[in-house]
C-alpha cells in the first residue's frame, strides 16, 4: 500500500479521455448533489479510442493514480474504452497494491444491466469506439445477463475527434453521424435499441437523433451510471463515509486550461474554472 496517500475523506473522482465524462458527471451530480466531486479529463492524450490496450490500460492508471494522491478514495471511469481495457486489471492486479480499500467503478456494467428491460425486438445496437467494439465487452457483458439479445456493433472513430475540436455541431459532422448509423442499421434492420457506448456521444445528440430512424430507442449511459452510483454508495456505508459532502466539484485537464474551460462550460452550461495537471508518469 502506498503510505503516501491521503487518508481522510474525498471527493469522487470522475475520469475520461477528454470531455465526455462530464456527460455522466452532469448526471451523477443530479443524483448526488450533496458529494464533492473531482473531474479529470487526459484532453491532451485523447482519443483514447484507437489506442492499444497496454497504453489504455498505462495511461487510465496514471490518471486513477492521480486522483488517489488528490484524495478521492473512490474513482469512476466515465469512459468506455477506459473501463473495457484498464478497469478489471486495475481492480485486480493494482488496487489490492495501491490501497485495497480504494475502489474504481467502470461504466458498461450499469449499462448492460438496464438493456434487459429497453428492447422489445432483442435486438441491439452498440455505437463505440474502436477500442470498445473490438473488446467485445458489450456483448460478452449482455450474453451474460440476458442471453436472448442479439448484439451488433459498429466503431465510430470519427466522432470523439468531432467532440474534442468542438465540431460536434457544425454542417461536416452530419457526414460521419449518418455513414455509421447506416452501417449499423445495415448490420441488423431488427435493431429496436442503440447503445450510445461512448461518454462523447451524447454531446453529438442532436445529430444522432436527426439521423436515427424514429422508433429506434438512443441509450445515454448517464442517468442508469448515476443510479448504479447511488445504489452502490448505499450498499457501502464505509465507502461513502470516506467521500466529502459540501456539494463541490473541481476540474483538472492535461490540456490548455482555456480551451476545456470554454469547452466544458458550453457542455454544462455553466462557467467553470479549471487547472491544467500533468498525469504522465516517466
Ligand atoms: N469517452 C470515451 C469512451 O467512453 C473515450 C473516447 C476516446 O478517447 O476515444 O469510450
Amino acid at each position: 500500500m502506498k503510505n503516501s496517500l491521503p487518508q481522510a475523506p474525498g471527493p469522487i473522482g470522475v475520469f475520461d479521455s477528454g470531455y465526455g465524462g462530464l456527460t455522466i458527471l452532469n448526471k451523477i451530480r443530479e443524483a448526488l448533489p450533496q458529494y464533492d466531486y473531482i473531474y479529470l479529463g487526459d484532453n491532451a492524450r485523447s482519443p483514447y479510442g484507437s489506442r492499444s490496450f497496454e497504453i489504455v490500460y498505462k495511461f487510465t492508471l496514471e490518471a486513477v493514480d492521480k486522483l488517489f494522491e488528490m484524495g478521492c478514495h473512490l474513482v469512476i471511469l466515465a469512459c468506455n474504452t477506459a473501463s473495457a481495457k484498464a478497469l478489471r486489471s486495475i481492480q485486480t492486479n493494482d488496487l489490492p497494491d495501491i490501497d485495497p480499500n480504494r475502489r474504481v467503478l467502470g461504466v458498461i456494467r450499469p449499462t448492460v444491466e438496464c438493456i434487459g428491460s429497453i428492447t422489445e425486438s432483442r435486438h441491439i445496437g452498440v455505437l463505440a469506439t474502436a477500442g470498445t467494439i473490438k473488446s467485445e465487452s458489450y456483448p460478452l457483458e449482455i450474453q451474460k445477463l440476458f442471453p436472448d439479445i442479439r448484439v451488433n456493433g459498429v466503431a465510430c472513430p470519427m466522432w470523439v475527434p468531432l467532440v474534442e475540436n468542438n465540431e460536434s455541431q457544425e454542417e461536416g459532422a452530419d457526414y460521419f453521424i449518418q455513414k455509421y448509423i447506416n452501417q449499423l442499421l445495415q448490420k441488423d434492420p431488427e435493431i429496436d435499441t442503440v447503445i450510445l457506448g461512448c461518454t462523447h456521444y451524447p454531446l453529438l445528440l442532436p445529430k444522432i437523433r436527426q439521423y436515427m430512424p424514429q422508433p429506434i430507442r438512443i441509450v445515454s449511459q448517464g442517468e442508469y451510471v448515476a443510479e448504479s452510483l447511488k445504489e452502490y454508495l448505499n450498499r457501502h456505508p464505509e465507502m461513502d463515509a470516506r467521500c466529502t459532502k459540501k456539494g463541490g466539484c473541481l476540474f483538472y485537464t492535461t490540456e490548455a486550461e482555456e480551451k476545456f474551460s470554454e469547452s466544458a462550460s458550453i457542455f454544462l452550461n455553466q462557467p467553470i474554472s479549471v487547472k491544467r495537471i500533468s498525469i504522465e508518469k516517466t
